[in-house]
């Protein structure tokens, strides 16, 4: 099988690359990929010079590179996108081009050249805040951040593909992610990065926001079973079926690190945070998916892998761009700690 990867120098496309290809010797992966800020060649330095493998630096908005990745594609695993909800309440340009425009450009291609699936890989924020129960697939979409305004969109126009013209295409939305060679700008990686050093976390507001964790391995697992099981045209939710609310996250990292209180540093809310999101995921566990790793250990060994890879993420942290955000978006709230 010949995969069309894109966003696969980001976090959760570069764990499915190597999930996939460790997993099935007959896929060879072409990554279009236009090495954003959280796009790093590092985090698939173990490919260079796999004769499976095969990076494409160019941007998904953009209809002759998308060509010239989508010939010979039987699939595609459409990750590329920005992703940062802080970003997208600084500026949504950027995130309508990519998430939006891009997955246009992407699904026009993909068309054209008769892919047997599209996956695009989607987001529980669509759902917008459940107070209470579970969102299902069915459920409306409320997206409420700029950049789950941006994926909603995405997602309805991949829908829109496989009703009006026919293409294969499958949505996943997920819950939030974490594990190895996530951008130090999400909120656990942050923590544990900023913990390393001794500097303070910043917690929104009163902290009582809910969240449900997936483990990245288990994401790619589940994506990979998607790609191969998934009914074109469904959309499947995926989830860690773990979920506390954000103090107590940060509790439980805290213990973990051994961490004094006061490295927890209580900042003013982001504008318009989703209180809860929760997924039933019972769709995708019809298909045969389980998560395979219980939080606790998956969290242990996240904060492992950070303190195992300061070379990967001390240059993203000293780069200037991430100091120009972190001090935009941080200094008034932490003071000197920025
Ligand atoms: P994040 O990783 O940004 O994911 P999302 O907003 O897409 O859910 O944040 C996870 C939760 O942590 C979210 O409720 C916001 C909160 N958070 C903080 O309290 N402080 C931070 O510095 C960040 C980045 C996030």
């Amino acid at each position: 099988m010949r995969l069309l990867v894109t966003g696969g120098l980001g976090f959760i496309g570069s764990n499915f690359i190597r999930h996939v290809l460790t997993e099935h010797p007959g896929v060879r992966v072409v990554n279009l990929d236009l090495r954003t800020y959280a796009g790093n060649p590092a985090n698939l330095a173990d490919l260079r010079g796999n004769p499976r493998y095969r990076w494409i630096k160019g941007d998904i908005a953009d209809p002759f590179i998308v060509k010239r990745c989508m010939a010979g594609a039987d699939a595609v695993v459409h990750f590329a996108a920005e992703t940062h909800v802080d970003r997208s309440i600084l500026d949504a340009g950027a995130f309508l081009r990519t998430n939006v425009v891009g997955t246009d450009v992407l699904l026009r291609a993909a068309l054209k050249n008769g892919v047997e699936r599209f996956v695009h890989v989607g987001t529980d924020e669509v759902y917008g805040s459940v107070p209470r129960g579970f969102s299902t697939e069915s459920d409306r979409l409320l997206p409420n951040s700029p950049y789950a305004a941006s994926k909603a969109a995405g997602d309805l126009l991949a829908r829109s593909y496989f009703v009006t013209h026919g293409l294969p295409v499958i949505v996943t939305r997920a819950s939030n992610n974490f594990g190895p060679y996530q951008f130090p700008e999400k909120a656990l990686p942050l923590m544990i990065t900023n913990w390393i050093d001794d500097k303070p976390y910043p917690l929104y507001g009163d902290g009582r926001q809910v969240r449900d964790w997936l483990y990245v391995l288990d994401h790619v697992r589940a994506l990979d079973l998607i790609l191969r099981r998934g009914r074109p045209g469904e959309v499947y939710n995926v989830a860690g079926g773990y979920s506390c609310a954000n103090r107590e996250l940060v509790e439980r990292v805290r213990r973990l690190m051994e961490k004094p209180r006061d490295l927890v540093k209580r900042v003013p809310d982001r504008p318009g945070h989703d209180r809860r999101y929760a997924l039933n995921f019972s769709k995708l566990k019809k298909l045969g998916y389980r998560p395979a790793h219980g939080f606790g250990a998956a969290l242990a060994r996240t904060v492992d892998w950070y303190r195992g890879h300061e070379t990967w993420w001390r240059p993203l942290k000293k780069d200037g761009g991430y100091r120009a955000y972190y001090r935009r978006q941080y200094a008034a709230r932490l003071g000197a700690a920025s």
